[in-house]
């Protein structure tokens, strides 16, 4: 089977490998020819656990990166979906020029998969009357499903094996179709639906977590305000059987928590409320993590910021929180930026952390779960430690240091 995957970004690639590990032939298609450069010479373009040796067993056997379509089989779409900011409806722009670059090159018996995450009814009222308009009727000459991913940036390869896949076709024709392509290789259960409670189902599981973690946020601000230690009240509260508070943090980021709840929400507005004031509330802890940190640290002075990454050893930076922080803080200080994942976009630890008068984790990066504190005691000038990501054991922390995390933020006034 020869199959051409659209989109050679953090799904594309890992998904256009796999199906080329398991005896496909694919193109793997990208517009940025600084990615297909470098793929074509072997080396990946994004921080991936395994990803490198599987490219490694592809790249001169049944892979190839290109920037433009070829004949083929089956055809996967997995090109970004940001959000309209005016009213924060889902953009289907690159999907749709996506699918309009594959039309020269289809076939009758072709198979045509949108990974992307759209919005509920985006395939039925946008994607497929594209193909329509262009003579095919969908589910006896092509077959279009939409089969969103689900996948956890670091542990994508596993993950795009064994994870539950869910195939939803524009018919049922379209489900078989699709569930057949990825047959190849999934081992987890493949189910099979419509395309608009596949939509639906990937937004819905987004937001979930979005609320989730908003509803951890919160906890935060409101034992922040009577004094109470709030991440003893998570691990408390979840030695409940069917309670699982989630870790607050400094904000969502990403491509996904941050951006898909909007698609349920520009929908419906009016209904939609609570995935409303859970992105809000989420949008708004990098002015809460500033405002404390002002209470911290005198205009003027020297802060560390450790981690842009949105995600904790990743080297993805969209839609980061961190940045919101750095914009919001480098109105009064001097800011250093380090993120061992991100090199390109910050500067070594050593010389981040000198004459620093705090250090403020803002990513849940291994690196930064051993620090050395004798270090940080010698080189900063004030040894003050925020970490919003609570992942340093704060009894272990020497007491020439002064250390918050989230568990007692309410001694920072
Ligand atoms: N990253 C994740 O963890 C994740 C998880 C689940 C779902 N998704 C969804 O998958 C989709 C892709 O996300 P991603 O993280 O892989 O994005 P990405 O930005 O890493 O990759 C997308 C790639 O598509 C390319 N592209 C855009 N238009 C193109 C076109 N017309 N032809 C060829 N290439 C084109 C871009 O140059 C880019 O390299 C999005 O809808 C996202 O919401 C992402």
């Amino acid at each position: 089977m020869k199959i051409c995957v659209i989109g050679q970004g953090y799904i594309g690639l890992p998904t256009a490998l796999l199906f080329s590990k398991n005896d496909c032939e694919v193109i793997g298609v990208d517009l940025n020819t600084e990615i297909i450069t470098k793929l074509s010479q072997g080396q990946i373009t994004i921080e991936e656990d395994g990803l490198q040796q599987l490219l490694d067993q592809v790249i001169n056997n049944n892979y190839t990166p290109t920037t433009t379509p070829e004949e083929a089989d089956a055809y996967i779409i997995t090109v970004p979906t940001p959000y309209h900011k005016e009213n924060y409806e889902c953009d289907l722009g690159y999907v749709k020029t996506a699918c309009e670059s594959i039309m020269p090159y289809l076939k009758k018996g072709n198979t045509i998969i949108i990974e992307s995450t759209i919005a509920p009814l985006s395939m039925k009222n946008q994607i497929k009357p594209l193909f329509e308009k262009a003579g095919y009727n969908i589910g006896t000459d092509i077959y279009l499903s939409h089969c969103p991913e689900r996948v956890l940036p670091g542990n994508i390869i596993h993950e795009l094996i064994n994870n539950n896949r869910i195939i939803g076709g524009i018919t049922k024709e379209c489900a078989n179709k699709a569930a057949q392509i990825y047959q190849t290789f999934v081992k987890g259960n493949i189910i099979k639906t419509s395309a608009e409670i596949a939509e639906m189902s990937k937004c819905m599981e987004n937001t979930y977590r979005d609320v989730n973690i908003a509803l951890a946020n919160e906890l935060v601000k409101v034992c922040d305000k009577i004094g109470i230690n709030a991440l003893e009240v998570i691990q408390t509260a979840n030695q409940h059987p069917r309670v699982n508070l989630h870790n607050p943090g400094p904000g969502v980021g990403g491509h996904c928590l941050a951006i898909d709840p909007y698609f349920i929400y520009a929908l419906a507005p009016t209904e939609a409320d609570i995935i409303k004031a859970s992105r809000d509330t989420n949008s708004n802890m990098p002015q809460f993590v500033a405002n404390k940190v002002r209470k911290l640290v005198e205009k003027g002075q020297t802060i560390t910021i450790l981690g842009i990454a949105y995600k904790g050893n990743s080297d993805d930076d969209r839609e980061s929180p961190s940045y919101s922080i750095i914009n919001e803080l480098e109105k009064d200080y001097d800011i250093k930026i380090h993120d061992p994942h991100i090199p390109e976009k910050s500067i070594k630890y050593q010389e981040a952390i000198k004459d620093s008068s705090l250090i403020l984790i803002l990513t849940a990066h291994n690196e930064f779960k051993t620090l050395n504190y004798e270090e940080l005691i010698k080189n900063m000038k004030k040894p003050i430690i925020f970490d919003t990501c609570n992942i340093l054991p704060l009894n272990e922390v020497p007491t020439e240091l002064t250390a918050y995390n989230y568990g007692n933020i309410n001694k920072i006034n």
